[in-house]
């Protein structure tokens, strides 16, 4: 058996950002004008009309500022409301091919490896492009990677679970060197004229590279342990599947709102909280290490009281700010990759054997522990 290790993060932002009150102007133009064409229906009681959202509740409620995107000209004009992007050519390399091959590119740089070397590209992440070719497979192409690769898609838990298959893999002898990549466009299946999840989401993408203990040049962590779980729920559903209404000419396409992001988020926060905060007790507990004996914790960045209650179970008190780093006043939700950009901002100040655990958790409902080491 080989020790599987992390030695590299990176992290593709994109270059455009929304801030809330850039996002409650615009959905706010767009109510009035959904309420000014339905004026008649809405006084016959027909059609509900439009609530104007709030640049303090969307604060309050999820501790989020801003978000990136890869287009805001779409999402900010209230007769669009949905990012436009060019549709591509078949032999032009795909949106998520190509925010993968930055974070690829600078986390193979941080380690000093060779794409050329890696020989397993694992596409994690829970809004795929498209169905076939795998996304995967087109990544490790344009890095000019060897081996193979997959995609798949758990949800906000790709990322964990995207680590846990890759470093098995290690461990077994059936890969060298892994990059578990997770680009998200969660701007694409985000619902933006529905004001009680409209704030919600942001784009980027992460990658962590994984190599053999025995081959890496510079060693971070050590991934000590992997946990997962799932549990069917509908309260996180999509039923779009694949990328869609993002290209200038599906502009006209009708409201179809139970395609897009939908969630229950009272019922996701009950039920999610206990399963998680239980999930991370229960892997460290078979791994030995008691709450005082855990230095961080990167949580998934979806809601700040979600992960303030979460890191006040694991720890049994409140959390200092450095034991549970959030990026998500900046970066927003970005699904599975929410994990990795805390993990990849923020993983100096460890000495040798002190411990870290990343945990991504949301639709599913899954949740996946990362147990981490550093060397
Ligand atoms: N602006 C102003 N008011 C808004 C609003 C907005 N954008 N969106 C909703 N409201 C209103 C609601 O209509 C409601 O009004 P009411 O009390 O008159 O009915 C009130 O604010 C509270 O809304 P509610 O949805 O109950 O808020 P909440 O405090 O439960 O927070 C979430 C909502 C979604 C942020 C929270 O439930 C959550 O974080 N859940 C978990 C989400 C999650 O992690 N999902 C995983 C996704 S991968």
């Amino acid at each position: 058996m080989h020790q599987p290790v992390i030695t590299a993060t990176g992290v593709f932002t994109p270059a455009e950002t929304i801030t809330n009150a850039e996002l409650v102007e615009a959905f706010n133009a767009y109510a009035e004008k959904y309420n000014a064409k339905h004026a008649a229906a809405i006084a016959a009681g027909e059609v509900v009309a439009k609530d104007p959202s709030s640049e303090d509740f969307i604060f309050k409620a999820s501790g989020i500022e801003q978000r990136y995107v890869l287009d805001k000209s779409g999402v900010l004009n209230p007769d669009i409301m949905h990012p436009l992007f060019r549709k591509r050519a078949d032999d032009e390399p795909g949106v998520m091919a190509e925010m993968a091959l930055d974070a690829c590119t600078k986390a193979l740089k941080e380690a000093g490896v060779d794409a050329s070397e890696v020989d397993l590209v694992i596409c994690a992440a829970s809004n795929l492009e498209r169905a076939y070719p795998a996304i995967g497979v087109e990544i490790q192409s344009l890095l000019g990677a060897g081996g193979f690769a997959f995609d798949m898609n758990v949800a906000c838990s790709s990322a964990t679970f995207g680590i846990q298959a890759a470093s098995d893999m290690i461990r077994a002898g059936s890969a060298r060197k892994a990059l578990v990549v997770n680009p998200e466009i969660c701007s694409a299946h985000l619902e933006w004229r529905d004001r009680d999840c409209h704030f919600i989401f942001g784009d980027v993408c992460t990658a962590t590279l994984i190599e053999r203990e025995s081959d890496a040049k510079n060693p971070l962590f050590k991934i000590r342990s992997t946990r997962c779980a799932t549990e069917f729920s509908n309260n996180i559903r999509n039923n779009n599947g694949f990328l869609r209404r993002t290209y200038t000419e599906d502009q006209d396409l009708p409201d179809e709102r139970d395609m897009q992001f939908m969630q229950n988020g009272r019922k996701v926060f009950k039920e999610v909280v206990p399963m998680v905060s239980a999930h991370i007790l229960a892997h460290m507990d078979d791994e030995g290490i008691a709450p005082d004996g855990l230095k961080r914790m990167w949580l998934h960045q979806a809601n700040k009281s979600m992960n303030d209650f979460v890191g006040r179970k694991v720890l049994g008190r409140v959390p200092e700010s450095d034991e549970q780093p959030n990026i998500l006043q900046d970066y927003a939700n970005t699904s599975s990759a929410g994990s990795i950009i805390s993990f990849s901002q923020n993983s100096d100040g460890f000495s040798k054997g002190e411990i870290g655990v990343i945990c991504s958790f949301g639709a599913g409902y899954s949740v996946g522990s990362v147990i981490l080491e550093r060397l």
